[in-house]
């Protein structure tokens, strides 16, 4: 079966003031259709410019970029822009860890829906629009999704905005979803909801995910594979079970024999 995501000898540099600065290198990696796959490592490994990268997401830095990434066919490195928004939203969903960063503040959602709606052609009329975002807003555990439609953002809880940036996210039923960090901004009770959310879209839709996170407990209780970065470097990837009952490279083990340790104790 062909992979739903290629990565080949991925390495990215930043063009920093005093030269370049590498940041990942020789990344190969493939993410399979239907599976949950975490990239884990520690804070500065390079695990968002990675994502950054394959979901060929703006960037804020200029950099240089080798190798290669397919994602559904798609060349995500040398994409034109037209073909790139095309694809974002209805085949590619991206959620980072600040949901408020995805949403207008002064916009009613409503409007926001019916423009991600229309810009992709799903819906044609307004009312086509806020029917498909109140069943949307629904299904991804929202109470009141017409109280919520008609509001703001900054109304919004953390754990409600991003519930609503992943109705939004997936409103167009992409096949894969990128997720950086999507909890890290939220309370433990509301990470535990927010996680539970993306894997039964996993689970129920297929929605094949790749979620960054620096929480063991999400691999082992929510992914079927991880990917080990260190220092821009993939040490390690495997089977989820494997990383956690036979970790081959040292700081894979470090890392996940210590979760095991902390979570015996
Ligand atoms: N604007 C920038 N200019 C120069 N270097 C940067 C810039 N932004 C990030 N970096 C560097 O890129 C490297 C990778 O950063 P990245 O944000 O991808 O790490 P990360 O693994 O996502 O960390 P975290 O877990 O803290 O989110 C780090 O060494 C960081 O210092
Ligand atoms: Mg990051």
């Amino acid at each position: 079966m062909t992979p739903v995501l290629s990565v080949k000898d991925l390495g990215i540099e930043y063009l920093v003031k005093d030269g370049a600065k590498p940041i990942v290198s020789d990344i190969t990696f493939e993410v399979e259709a239907g599976e949950m796959v975490s990239l884990v490592g520690e804070s500065g490994s390079g695990k968002s410019a990675l994502v950054h990268v394959v979901a060929a997401l703006p960037r804020s830095v200029q950099s240089r970029v080798k190798g290669s990434v397919d994602l559904l066919g798609y060349d995500m490195i040398n994409m034109p822009a037209k073909q790139l928004r095309e694809m974002r939203g209805t085949r590619l969903g991206f959620i980072g860890q600040n949901p408020f960063g995805l949403l207008h503040p002064i916009l009613p959602l409503e409007r926001q829906f019916h423009h991600v709606l229309t810009a992709h052609k799903k819906t044609k009329s307004k009312a086509d629009s806020a029917k498909l975002a109140e069943a949307t807003l629904e299904s991804v555990g929202i109470r009141d999704p017409r109280a919520v439609l008609t509001g703001y953002a900054n109304q919004l809880s953390g754990g409600m905005a991003q519930r609503v940036v992943i109705g939004m996210a997936t409103i167009m039923e992409p096949e894969i979803l990128i997720a950086d960090e999507p909890t890290t901004a939220l309370d433990p009770t509301v990470q535990v909801q927010i996680l539970d959310l993306i894997a039964a879209l996993n689970r129920e839709r297929g929605m094949t995910v790749l979620i960054v996170t620096h929480d063991l407990g999400v691999v082992a209780n929510y992914c079927d594979k991880a990917l080990v970065l260190r220092r821009g470097e993939l040490v390690e990837q495997g089977s989820v079970s494997a990383l956690f009952t036979d970790p081959k490279h040292p700081y894979t083990r470090e890392l996940f024999l210590s979760t095991t340790e902390r979570v015996e104790s």
